[in-house]
């Protein structure tokens, strides 16, 4: 048997993308560990999704930045995923930009899902930027995380219609039904050592584009 994957996950909210990475582990017997569940966020849903599951989950002081960690919280937050013994880290709506140290400690294995289909509408809402532009499909989007914003190698993309009478939450709700299958593919993809990046060229992930 292959020695299993040891997966960090970085959250700040309700947790439903890791609920999803957990229930495949199991359900597949994918050969894949979560070591340890961290938030910026000490009442975050996520941090109870994962205790509820007997896994580590701890809240991590984010520091004096709002839209990022400070450097010491960026230690911090490192030093536990090492201890964990966390080789992969998947980020599960967590809303601070990861850089530099970070992303030094886990070159070229840090993931990201991002609620559109990049690279359009990059940053926040992104959603409410499709909506709002009149774009008749979008979609989910995993990535790796490099230095810029939403910019990293796409290891997949699943497409989801924009409906005529869709509210910004009617289709957020859309779009993290295609996440929950999305994230899981690529970890069980990474899990069973298929997953190939050239620069920024990817395969090995199945199921993409597959709408809802
Ligand atoms: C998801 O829509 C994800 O795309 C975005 O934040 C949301 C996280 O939701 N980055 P959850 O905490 O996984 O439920």
């Amino acid at each position: 048997m292959s020695p299993r994957l040891r997966l960090g996950v970085l959250g700040s909210g309700k947790g439903s993308n890791f609920v999803a990475i957990a229930d495949a582990i199991r359900e597949r017997n994918l050969p894949v560990e979560v070591a340890l569940v961290i938030s910026d966020v000490p009442d975050a849903g996520i941090l109870q999704h994962a205790k509820d599951r007997g896994i580590a989950a701890r809240f991590i002081e984010p520091g004096r930045f709002r839209t990022k960690l400070d450097e010491e919280s960026e230690v911090a937050y490192t030093s536990a995923l090492r201890e964990a013994g966390v080789e992969w880290v998947a980020l599960a709506g967590f809303m601070r930009i990861l850089k530099g140290e970070f992303l030094r400690a886990f070159p070229g294995r840090v993931l990201n899902i991002h609620p559109s289909l990049l690279p359009s509408f990059p940053g926040l809402e992104a959603w409410r930027q499709a909506l709002d532009y009149g774009v008749k499909v979008t979609g989910c989007t995993v990535h790796l995380v490099d230095q810029g914003i939403d910019t990293g190698p796409i290891l997949a993309q699943r497409a989801v219609p924009v409906h005529p009478d869709d509210t910004p939450s009617t289709l957020h709700a859309r779009i993290q039904q295609a996440e929950k299958l999305a994230y899981p593919a690529v970890i069980e993809t990474i899990a069973r050592s298929e997953l190939r990046v050239r620069g920024r060229l990817t395969g090995g992930v199945p199921g993409n584009v597959t709408g809802l």
